[in-house]
């Protein structure tokens, strides 16, 4: 299959081209892969452990190798030497320069940055480009990811953002002040019938206007934001304080990261999207709101090494009050680069199966999964396996 990634040249995408092409020949096993357990064993049939990539960013690096060495060598995430056995693969891989479109000021950490608007173009041209890109790539196994940096949230437009004529309408009146990249590349996929999934919190495919276009196309989507830290074990933990009638009184979560993950959530109106998805996921599995602090802060040092450290205050028998801690040192790149292959393959397989608009069952990859409460890991797991079984029998 192929899989277009918004941010093809981020540490999660490159790390995610890196162990697929280490996957193609071998050199490393499939520990991390979801599509790859038991339960899902048929997934191989519709759709092989078989990638190329091909993306968009506003870096204008040569190539992915780039992005990859540059990466690598502040994080030294993985072996070299698999590095140095797909190296050429990567050098193939040339990203499409993309837009960057109200995405706030963090943009800027990124260093040397261009964009589609910077020429000028208006918001009709710009999808039009994204368009052209897309369509030089893509066929009909094609599925596009946005693996980029977290956008702030955008500036809600009922007259333009409910509809898919009223989106049109803002297009072709090029009305900037209402569109978000995350947006326009979202409409470019779902119109040209390609699967979307949503890594990041951006508003992306969750617009009402895009889910009408999805629907209407017959195309299906996923989101938001891949659950693979802290707010992983959160919500695969939460349960157990529901399942033994535990009251949780507080829980307090500290993330510090390095990194241009980092960099560009240090600005207050991109972090605000993240520290929503990540503060909500409690209320839903409790059925109550417990007192939260979620903080997400900017630690140079730890580049990609992500520390997330969580206090949880809960009451239990005769209202005792006990305390509960824990300390997450995840890699992120190395939690998050096999999801985007599990997302791609399972997006492939929902539309091979004629299933279109919000697949609500792979809520298990994501930190605010669409058009569903269903927050607690366990129960989402069963509910991907459980659809995923169907399916895969029909
Ligand atoms: N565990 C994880 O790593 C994890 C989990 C959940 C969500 N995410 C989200 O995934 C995204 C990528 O994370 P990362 O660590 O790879 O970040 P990164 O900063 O390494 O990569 C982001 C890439 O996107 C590019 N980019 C930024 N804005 C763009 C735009 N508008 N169009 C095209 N390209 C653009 C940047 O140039 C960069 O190459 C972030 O939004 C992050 O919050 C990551």
């Amino acid at each position: 299959m192929k899989v277009w990634l918004i941010g093809a040249y981020g540490i999660v995408s490159t790390t995610a081209m890196v162990g697929a092409k280490a996957l193609e020949r071998g050199i490393v096993d499939k520990t991390g892969l979801v599509s790859e357990l038991p339960p899902f064993k048929k997934i191989s049939e519709y759709v092989p452990l078989k990638f190329e990539f091909g993306g968009h960013d506003i870096r204008p690096l040569p190539t992915a190798y780039d992005a990859i060495m540059e990466h690598w060598e502040s994080n030294r995430h993985f072996d070299r030497e698999i590095l140095d056995a797909v190296g050429d693969e990567l050098k193939k891989i040339k990203a499409c320069k993309g837009t960057a479109l109200n995405c706030g000021e963090g943009i800027r950490e990124l260093g040397r940055v261009e964009t589609l608007e910077d020429e000028g173009l208006t918001l009709r041209e710009i999808v039009d480009r994204i368009e052209k890109d897309i369509k030089g790539f893509a066929d009909d196994e094609t599925v596009v990811i946005n693996v980029a940096s977290t956008e702030p949230l955008p500036k809600f437009s009922e007259k333009y953002h409910t509809t898919i004529e009223g989106f049109e309408e803002m297009l072709d009146n090029d009305v900037k002040e209402y569109a978000t990249a995350s947006m326009l590349y979202a409409y470019v996929a779902l119109k040209l019938g390609l699967p979307y999934g949503n890594f990041t919190p951006s508003v992306g495919s969750s617009l009402p206007a895009l889910k009408q276009l999805a629907e209407e196309k017959g195309v299906p989507h996923a989101g938001n934001d891949g659950k693979t830290g802290e707010t992983l074990v959160k919500t695969t933990l939460a349960p157990m304080f529901a399942y033994r009638n535990l009251k949780i009184l507080g829980w307090m979560s500290y993330n510090i990261l390095g990194d241009y993950d980092g960099k560009v959530l240090s600005h207050r109106e991109n972090k605000e999207s993240k520290v929503i998805s990540k503060d909500k996921v409690l209320e839903k599995i409790m059925g109550y709101s417990p007192y939260t602090i979620t903080e997400i802060e900017y630690f140079p040092s730890l580049v990609d090494n992500k520390t997330a450290f969580d206090f949880i205050h809960f009451q239990g028998f005769l209202g005792t009050k006990m305390k509960f801690y824990f300390i997450w040192d995840g890699i992120d790149a190395i939690v998050a680069a096999p999801l985007i292959l599990d997302i791609a393959r399972f997006l492939l397989f929902a539309k091979k199966k004629g299933i279109s608009g919000v697949v609500k069952e792979m809520a298990f990859f994501f930190k605010s999964p669409m058009e569903t409460d269903v927050i607690n890991t366990h129960e989402q797991f069963v509910m991907l396996k459980d659809w995923f079984e169907k399916l895969a029998e029909v």
